[in-house]
């Protein structure tokens, strides 16, 4: 598995505890940034990992601010985009199961680093359940 991840400063820390853990899976992590906790904007980040997603390069990718809300408002803009916003475990499963979320968003600030690895885990494991929610998913694109 391929995964693109990415963060601005006050998900910087989180986001290097989510790749090393992934890592340590057997996953190939493409880290979009940012590298320190220098303040950025995390627009920037959200843009660079959303396009990847967008564009078919990767089919999941993670991305991390302070609350979460930025990334996510940024990455929904982008076509084929689902980005959940998952601070908490059954909001990751049920993102999976019934929104086919293709980005899990978290949020550096709101969750300690075990949750988010949990989080990551379990978003990675779920699957979508398609059939009704497939259709529903379908009709989220404007055209
Ligand atoms: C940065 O201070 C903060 O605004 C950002 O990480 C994020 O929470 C934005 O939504």
């Amino acid at each position: 598995m391929k995964i693109i991840i990415g963060a601005d400063h006050a998900g910087y820390s989180m986001k290097e505890q989510v790749k090393a853990h992934l890592q340590k899976q057997g996953v190939q992590v493409e880290d979009a940034g940012t590298h320190s906790k220098e303040s950025v904007d995390y627009t920037d980040y959200g843009k660079k990992v959303a396009r990847k997603v967008s564009d078919g390069t990767f089919e999941r990718a993670i991305l991390i601010c302070g609350t979460g809300l930025g990334m996510s408002m940024v990455a929904n803009r982008f076509r084929g985009v689902r980005a959940a916003l998952a601070n908490d475990l059954f909001s990751a499963i049920m993102s999976r199961r019934h929104n086919d979320s293709n980005i899990l968003v978290m949020g550096g600030r709101l969750i300690g680093d075990m949750l988010a690895l949990q989080l990551v885990d379990t978003w990675l494991d779920t699957p979508f359940d398609e059939g009704r929610h497939k259709r529903r998913v379908e009709k989220m694109d404007i055209e």
